[in-house]
């Protein structure tokens, strides 16, 4: 189903631990302001993974797809990532997350 974003809105609370939604804001993960339909692994001095930056580097952009796949099981998608998050097992709930992102780069 399409993606739901009040909720995704609610499951953000889990990302927020780590991440701020305010641009230039770090916590221990990167800030994830206008984070849909950027470049992986670019926001200013942030330290990532090299698995992070070499994946950036490829060419893609975090969008449905890619981003679906990151927050599946983060680990598969970027070899060695610092993101400690095992990933949301439903469909649904990436699907609602992704949703609510989206929005935010609109
Ligand atoms: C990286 C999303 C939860 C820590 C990222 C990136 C995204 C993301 C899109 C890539 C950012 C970029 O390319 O600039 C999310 C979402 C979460 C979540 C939607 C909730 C479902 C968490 C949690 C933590 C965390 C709970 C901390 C325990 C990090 C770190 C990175 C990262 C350290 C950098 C990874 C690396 O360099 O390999 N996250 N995250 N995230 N996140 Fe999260």
């Amino acid at each position: 189903a399409a993606g739901d974003q009040a909720n995704g809105q609610k499951l953000f609370k889990k990302c927020s631990a780590c991440h701020s939604l305010e641009e230039g804001k770090k916590k221990v993960g990167p800030s994830l302001y206008k984070i849909f339909g950027a470049t992986p692994g670019q926001v200013a001095k942030f330290r990532y993974s090299k698995g992070m930056t070499s994946y950036g580097a490829t060419g893609v952009v975090w969008d449905e797809e890619t981003l679906d796949a990151w927050l599946t099981k983060p680990k598969d998608l970027v070899k060695k990532t610092k993101m400690a998050f095992p990933g949301f097992k439903k469909e649904q709930d990436r699907a609602d997350v992704i949703a609510y992102l989206k929005s935010l780069s609109e």
